[in-house]
């Protein structure tokens, strides 16, 4: 018949529009997963972040287990009520989430006035020195902070199973994972710091240097 041709074309017209719609759904969707860095406003510094999250989170993990040798001998620490748990829960949840945090584009490393600390000392960066290291392989700096995100992750699960023999050993991780992104991006020439040591030589913390790690 005469009208034939007719439906094929409109089956092409179709298609056409089915693609287009497709592309543009495609493209939403792409838009949704990818969050624009400046839906982010990151205000404290990286320095802030460090100092009133991570540190004290990775404090509140590594004073939890381990041995404390003191002048009466040796006194194996372990949590033993449900709050004690719970709050190591807490210092966990703080730590792995403190990860993404320091992946936020456009956070300073220092706020407005303030220095890294011991930047005068020759070896260990400044702020822009830190940043320029950052930028310069952003891969590397974003494996430095999986790896303490698969530290606090391994020690929320010891956590979770309350399983103090694999928290001691996620303390261990937490460890180095800190102190392999502190040498390469705060004290890169710098003779390794004075530390308390990883949990399984753990000492009494009260006079041990608080800052670097
Ligand atoms: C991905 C990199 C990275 C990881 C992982 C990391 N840090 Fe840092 N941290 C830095 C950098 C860079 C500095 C120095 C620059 C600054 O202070 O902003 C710093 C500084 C610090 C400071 C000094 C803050 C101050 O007040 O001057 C402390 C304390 C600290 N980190 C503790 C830790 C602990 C504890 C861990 C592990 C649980 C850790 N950091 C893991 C990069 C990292």
């Amino acid at each position: 018949m005469a009208s034939r041709p007719e439906p094929p074309r409109r089956h092409r017209a179709h298609s056409r529009a089915a693609l287009l719609g497709l592309a543009g759904s495609a493209l939403l969707v792409a838009c949704g997963l990818r969050p624009e860095a400046d839906e982010f406003k990151p205000t404290a510094s990286f320095q802030d972040i460090m100092a009133q999250v991570v540190d004290p989170a990775a404090d509140g993990l590594w004073e939890a287990v381990g041995t404390v040798t003191t002048a009466a001998g040796h006194q194996e620490l372990a949590p033993h009520s449900d709050e004690e748990w719970a709050a190591l829960r807490g210092h966990a949840v703080r730590l792995v989430e403190a990860s993404n945090l320091l992946l936020i584009p456009g956070r300073p490393i220092v706020a407005a006035g303030l220095r890294v600390e011991d930047a005068h000392v020759p070896g260990i960066n400044n702020a822009d020195e830190i940043a320029r290291a950052i930028a310069a392989d952003r891969a590397k700096f974003v494996a430095a902070v999986h790896r303490l995100h698969a530290a606090g992750t391994a020690a929320l699960v010891a956590v979770d199973r309350r399983d103090t023999q694999q928290l001691l050993l996620a303390g261990d991780a937490l460890d180095k994972a800190c102190e392999g992104c502190h040498a390469s991006y705060w004290y890169p020439g710098a003779a390794p710091p004075p530390r308390i040591g990883p949990p399984l030589q753990s000492t009494a913390t009260a006079d041990a240097p608080a800052a670097r790690r």
